[in-house]
């Protein structure tokens, strides 16, 4: 594909879309490979919370409760860019010049650590510490045919992603697991697997869309945290798709529009479940119906693609 111009951002002057280079068979875009030897050797700490999602199934939904409980307190409801990105950072993106280990690095504890890793590939120090250190991981899924119409939509507007393509050429490109951090079924499954003999929260992005308190609470369980039903209160309406499309922080309108292009796809673009509706012919439906038996077959995780 073509150098996009750059104004607004200093020394990377132009760019190309990257490729996708396997790690370990995980299609990883380049750049983030240039920086796995990091990756490999990152060092969790105790306090650490990570959590953990294939793309597009709603990071920023979970990072208000997360900060909140983390921090334990309820004045921290970040509004702005810095205050998040001091307490919350993906460790594998965002792109140079600051990879993300570098900034988890000189993050204050407690970190919130985001990754899209499929399980076999999240650094040791993760599971290394002793048992009775406190682990916190929480893996959030959705479903596979929303997923896959987030990501396209994603993918065009996403100019750190390789090129989607059409939608039936993404499609055909999602179920095959060649696009970035690979295959949806693998990445679900993988985490899910290891849920009970890790100290893992599996969470589906449905139930949060179907009674977001509900999963709060689930979350607060986990945590072994408390907190007052005001502010609880207080998550839910930040954490509304609607306030939250509104919050620069959560819209990733502060990105240079060269990174991500708002005006081909805005990031905070639905935020429902049943969108795949609007993508999937019925052929398309039935043929990933069908593979969808195939590769979930023996697993007792299901999803739902409607509530
Ligand atoms: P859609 O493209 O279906 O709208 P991620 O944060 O992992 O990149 O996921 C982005 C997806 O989550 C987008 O899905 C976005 O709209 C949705 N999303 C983000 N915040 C949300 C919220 N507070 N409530 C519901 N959906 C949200």
């Amino acid at each position: 594909s073509s150098p996009s111009k750059v104004e607004d951002v200093g020394p990377m002057m132009e760019f190309s879309r990257p490729k996708l280079v396997p790690i370990h068979g995980i299609p990883i875009v380049s750049y983030f490979a240039e920086n796995w030897d990091n990756v490999k050797v990152f060092q969790a700490r105790p306090d650490d919370l990570l959590l953990a999602t294939f793309p597009k199934a709603v990071f920023l939904f979970l990072s208000y409760p997360l900060i909140l409980l983390n921090e334990g307190t309820d004045d921290r409801i970040p509004c702005e860019p810095t205050t998040t990105r001091r307490m919350i950072a993906y460790m594998c993106i965002p792109p140079p010049p600051t990879p993300g280990t570098e900034q988890l690095s000189q993050m204050d504890s407690p970190r919130v650590i985001k990754t899209h890793l499929p399980f076999q590939l999240v650094p040791k120090s993760f599971w290394e510490q002793d048992c009775k250190v406190r682990k916190q991981v929480i893996y959030m899924a959705r479903n596979a045919k929303d997923n896959a119409v987030s990501y396209y939509h994603f993918g065009r507007m996403n100019k750190l992603d390789p090129e989607p393509g059409t939608w039936p050429q993404f499609l055909g490109k999602f179920i095959a697991g060649n696009v970035t951090f690979g295959s949806w079924f693998d990445h679900v499954k993988g985490w899910w697997d290891k849920k009970d003999s890790h100290r893992i929260l599996y969470l589906f992005y449905e139930d949060l869309k179907e009674d977001l308190r509900r999963e709060i609470h689930k979350l607060m369980a986990f945590l072994e945290k408390d907190l007052e039903e005001e502010v609880v209160d207080k998550i839910v309406h930040h954490t509304s798709f609607e306030v939250m499309k509104e919050n620069p922080m959560a819209n990733y309108t502060s990105m240079p529009s060269v990174f991500l292009d708002q005006k081909v796809s805005p990031f905070m673009r639905k935020g429902t479940v049943g969108d795949w509706k609007n993508y999937f012919t019925v052929a398309q439906s039935e043929m990933f119906d069908k593979v969808y038996r195939e590769k979930m077959a023996g697993t007792k995780l299901t999803f739902r693609t409607q509530i």
